[in-house]
């Protein structure tokens, strides 16, 4: 089986590169190889790589950028998204794709269910959200994996940012009034992974059966508790760090151009019944990264 991996500089894409090759040939392409920033070109690029299968973590990921770049960040996340569906409903191919917590206005303390109604409330969540629709409107066998609060040991995110300024400030101010799942892009791949382990060896995966899945740490925390059990992990661990507080604030201490919500619960019944998968516990995903990261900084 041929399979397209788009996004493999980013954390769910470099992720899933290894473990997507129990299936078949990885062809990763990466923004030089496949710019999803221009749709019209995607057609021919699939037209040469004729993949039988598309996983899509590629997106424009930079939330609060995208308020400035709704332009940019509609043609990634939403028009380019539809150019791959729509390729792969005239084939028949199947197409995962990645979605995001951020399509809800996290209202309430309810976990969201797939099937709850979205309400963006940044233009980053509105062109996620604009891009799941456009690939449902396609009918192409597809499944769309939302996820939240995504950290590796690599890449751009809050683990890193959190154990660099644990060295540098005594002090940290972190926001405690948002609550979600920090997860793992190896949590994410392991999930994806066991999923198309299923539905591939079944006769036409995701068709009358994919959808929107959410795939998240199991657990609740605020950022405030993310960045403690950091700070505290890598003390454990005999990392220097000079960090001596971790001082919860409010979302309205720390203004940021784009709105978040409140609540990025996500409810895993629909991955449990329907999948079959369970997903760890964050504070478990959270100690296996962690051990990575003290030897990927020791060696
Ligand atoms: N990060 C989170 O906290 C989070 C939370 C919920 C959901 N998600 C979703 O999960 C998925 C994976 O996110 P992630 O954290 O792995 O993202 P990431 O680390 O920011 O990586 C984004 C990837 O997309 C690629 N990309 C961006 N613009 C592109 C373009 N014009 N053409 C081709 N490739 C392009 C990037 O390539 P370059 O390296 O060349 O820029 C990079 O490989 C995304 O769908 C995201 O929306 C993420």
């Amino acid at each position: 089986m041929r399979i397209l991996l788009t996004g493999v500089t980013g954390q769910v894409g470099r992720a899933l590169w290894q473990p997507l090759a129990e299936f078949g040939t990885v062809i990763a392409a990466d923004r030089a190889a496949l710019d999803l920033s221009q749709p019209g070109s995607i057609e021919r690029a699939l037209d040469e790589v004729r993949p039988q299968l598309i996983v899509n973590p590629a997106a424009y990921t930079a939330v609060d950028l995208a308020e400035d770049e709704r332009d940019l960040a509609f043609r990634i996340n939403a028009e380019a998204p539809a150019a791959l569906a729509a390729w792969a409903a005239g084939r028949g191919v199947p197409l995962v794709h990645f979605s995001t917590d951020y399509v809800f206005d996290g209202t309430g303390e309810n976990p969201w269910r797939e099937q709850d109604e979205p309400s963006p409330l940044s233009v980053y969540g509105a062109s996620k959200l604009a891009g799941e629709r456009a690939i449902a409107r396609t009918g192409c066998p597809h499944l769309i994996v939302r996820t939240s609060w995504v950290y590796a040991v690599d890449g751009k995110n809050f683990l890193r940012t959190i154990a660099r300024l644990a060295r540098e400030r005594q002090e940290l101010r972190i926001v405690a009034d948002q609550f979600g799942a920090p997860t793992s892009a190896r949590i994410i791949a392991g999930a994806v992974t066991g999923i198309l382990r299923k539905q591939l060896a079944g006769q036409a995966p995701f068709v009358g059966g994919g959808g929107i899945v959410n795939v998240s740490a199991a657990g609740t925390t605020s950022w405030h508790g993310f960045a403690t059990a950091i700070v505290e992990g890598l003390k454990a661990r005999g990392v220097p760090v000079v960090a001596e507080r971790v001082i919860p604030i409010a979302t309205s201490d720390f203004p940021t151009k784009a709105r978040r919500p409140l609540n990025s619960r996500l409810d895993h019944g629909r991955l449990n019944a329907v999948f079959d998968v369970t997903m760890p516990d964050w504070q478990v995903a959270l100690a296996e990264e962690l051990d990575g990261f003290v030897s990927m900084v020791a060696a």
